[in-house]
C-alpha cells in the first residue's frame, strides 16, 4: 500500500523501494561516464581516494540533510523546506535553494538527456552489430568487424554532424523520460526502478567479470588505487569534490523530492549509507569495468570525455564476444541514465504540483517539453549552432559550446550553492529536536553529523564554488 504524502497522494510502497529509486537517481551517466573520464583524466589513484574521502566527509552528512528535509516536509523541495524552516521559527527565504534545485534539475535533465541519446544510439549500432554477428553464424566475434580505429572514431564525429539523427535520439530518450514521470511515483517510478536496477546490476557484474578475464585487471586496479599524490593539484580535487554531489545528485533538490515520499518510521541514517555506499561502488565497478578492457588493447586511460565512445568501442572490437559486449554496455549504461532522469524531471514537475496545484500530467508534460527544447539548443551547439557561445561575454564560459554551457552552469554555479544553503540550513538554522526525531540517529553520529554539515561542508562547497567561479586564483 502506498502511503499517501501532503500534495501527491503517493509515495514509495516500501522502504527497499525508496532506496532503490534513490540509488537508480544516483547510479546514471555521472558513474559511468563522467567518474571514469575524470580518473582517467586525473591520473587515477589520488583522484579516487580524494574522491572517497569527500563522498564520506561531504557527500553523506548531505544525503542525510536532504533525505531529512524531503521527510520532515512531506512535499515538493520548495514546500518542504518552506516547513522545515518554519517548524524552526526561520525565515522562509531559505525555500531559496528549493528554487535553485529546482531550476537546476530541469536544467541538466535537458542537456544529460543529450547525452543520453548518444547512448541510445550507440546501444542501436551495437544491437545491429550485434544482429549482423548472429546472423553471420558468429555470436562471439568482436564489435564492428573490419572496420579501421578512424571509421569507429568517425561514427561519433557523424553522429555530432547529424541534427536530425542527435534530435531523435534525444527526443526518444525524453519521451521515455515524461512518460514514466507521468505515470507517477508509486506507478511509475517505483515500477521502473524495481525492474530496472537489478538488470543494471546483473549487467555490470557480468561486464566486469568479462573485463577482468580479457583484460588487465590488475592494471587498472594499480591504475585507480595507487596514488600519485603529486596529481592532486587543486583542479582535480576541485572536479573530486563537484563530481562527488553531482553524482550522488545533490544540490538539486532530487533527494528532497524523493525523500518527501518516504514512509514515517524509516531509519533515514543507515539508508543515506546504503545510498551513498552503492553509488560509489558503482563509480568504482566502473573504473574497474572500463580501465581492464581499455588496457587490455593498449589505448590511452586519459582520451577524455570520449572514452566511453570511441575509446571503448576500439577496444570492443578486439576483444572476444565484443559485439554483444558492446551492445550490454550501452544498455547498462542508458539503464543507469533513465532512472536519473527521471529524477531529475521529477523535481520541478513535483514543485509545480505541490506549489502550483498542477495535475501530474500537466506539470511533467510542461517541464518534460521546456527541457527537450532547451535541449534541442544544447544539440543545436554540435553543428548548426556550433560558433555560438550563450555565456561568451563571461571570461569562464568564452569558449564554451551551449551544451558545455548548461553542463557548466549548473554544475559550477547552481550545484554547489544549493549545497552550501542547504549545509547552512541543517547545520546552523533547523530546529534540533525536530532534527533528532526525524533522523532518529544515535547522540555520537548525530553530533558528527551536525559537525560536518556545519563546518566541514560549508568550508569546502564553498571552496568549491569560489574556485569554480574564479579558476584564477588557484
Ligand atoms: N547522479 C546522477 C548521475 O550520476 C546525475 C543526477 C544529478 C541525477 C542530479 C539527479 C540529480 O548521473
Amino acid at each position: 500500500m502506498a502511503i499517501a504524502t501532503a500534495t501527491t497522494g503517493d509515495g514509495w510502497s516500501s522502504r527497499s523501494a525508496f532506496i532503490l529509486a534513490a540509488i537508480g537517481a544516483a547510479v546514471g551517466l555521472g558513474n559511468l561516464w563522467r567518474f571514469p573520464t575524470l580518473a582517467g583524466e586525473s591520473g587515477g589513484g589520488a583522484f579516487v581516494i580524494f574522491y572517497i574521502g569527500c563522498v564520506v566527509l561531504l557527500g553523506l552528512p548531505l544525503l542525510l540533510a536532504e533525505i531529512f528535509i524531503g521527510r520532515a516536509g512531506q512535499t515538493d523541495a520548495v514546500g518542504s523546506i518552506r516547513r522545515v524552516a518554519r517548524e524552526s521559527r526561520v525565515s522562509p527565504a531559505w525555500t531559496i535553494f528549493g528554487w535553485i534545485g529546482a531550476l537546476a534539475a530541469f536544467l541538466i535533465v535537458s542537456f544529460y538527456s543529450v547525452v543520453a541519446g548518444w547512448v541510445l544510439y550507440y546501444a542501436g549500432v551495437f544491437a545491429g552489430d550485434f544482429v549482423g554477428a548472429l546472423a553471420a553464424g558468429d555470436p562471439f566475434r568482436g564489435a564492428l568487424a573490419g572496420e579501421s580505429q578512424e571509421q569507429i572514431a568517425t561514427r561519433l564525429t557523424d553522429l555530432f554532424a547529424s541534427p536530425g539523427l542527435l534530435l531523435a535520439m534525444h527526443a526518444a530518450f525524453m519521451g521515455g523520460t515524461l512518460y514514466i514521470v507521468a505515470r507517477g511515483v508509486s506507478g511509475g517510478i517505483e515500477k521502473a526502478a524495481t525492474f530496472l536496477m537489478p538488470a543494471f546490476f546483473v549487467l555490470l557484474i557480468s561486464i566486469t567479470i568479462y573485463g577482468a578475464f580479457v583484460g588487465d585487471i590488475g592494471e587498472a586496479a594499480a591504475f585507480l588505487f595507487t596514488p600519485d599524490w603529486s596529481a592532486l593539484k587543486p583542479e582535480v580535487m576541485n572536479s573530486a569534490l563537484g563530481q562527488a554531489l553531482f553524482s550522488l545528485s545533490l544540490g538539486v533538490a532530487g533527494i528532497i523530492t524523493y525523500g518527501s515520499y518516504i514512509r514515517q518510521g524509516t531509519r533515514l541514517g543507515s539508508t543515506a549509507l546504503a545510498i551513498a555506499f552503492a553509488d560509489t561502488a558503482v563509480a568504482l565497478i566502473a573504473g574497474l569495468m572500463i580501465f581492464p578492457i581499455v588496457f587490455a588493447v593498449g589505448l590511452d586511460p586519459a582520451a577524455g570525455p570520449t572514452l566511453v565512445f570511441q575509446t571503448l568501442p576500439f577496444a570492443f572490437e578486439a576483444m572476444p564476444a565484443g559485439a554483444l559486449v558492446g551492445m550490454l554496455f550501452f544498455i547498462l549504461v542508458l539503464v543507469a541514465a533513465i532512472t536519473s532522469s527521471i529524477s531529475l524531471l521529477e523535481v520541478p514537475t513535483a514543485w509545480a504540483i505541490g506549489e502550483l496545484g498542477w495535475t501530474r500530467h500537466k506539470a511533467a508534460l510542461v517541464f518534460g517539453i521546456g527541457a527537450f527544447l532547451i535541449g534541442v539548443a544544447c544539440l543545436l551547439g554540435y553543428n548548426v549552432w556550433a560558433d555560438v557561445r550563450p555565456l561568451g561575454w563571461w571570461s569562464l564560459f568564452a569558449d564554451t559550446d551551449i551544451l558545455d554551457t548548461v553542463d557548466g552552469f549548473t554544475g559550477k554555479i547552481m550545484l554547489p550553492l544549493g549545497a552550501l544553503l542547504t549545509s547552512i540550513f541543517i547545520g546552523w538554522r533547523a530546529d534540533r529536536r525536530l532534527l533528532e526525531t526525524t533522523t532518529g540517529l544515535s547522540r555520537p553520529v548525530f553530533a558528527l553529523w551536525r559537525f560536518l554539515l556545519a563546518w566541514l561542508c560549508p568550508l569546502a562547497v564553498a571552496i568549491i564554488l569560489v574556485t569554480g567561479l574564479f579558476p584564477a586564483i588557484i
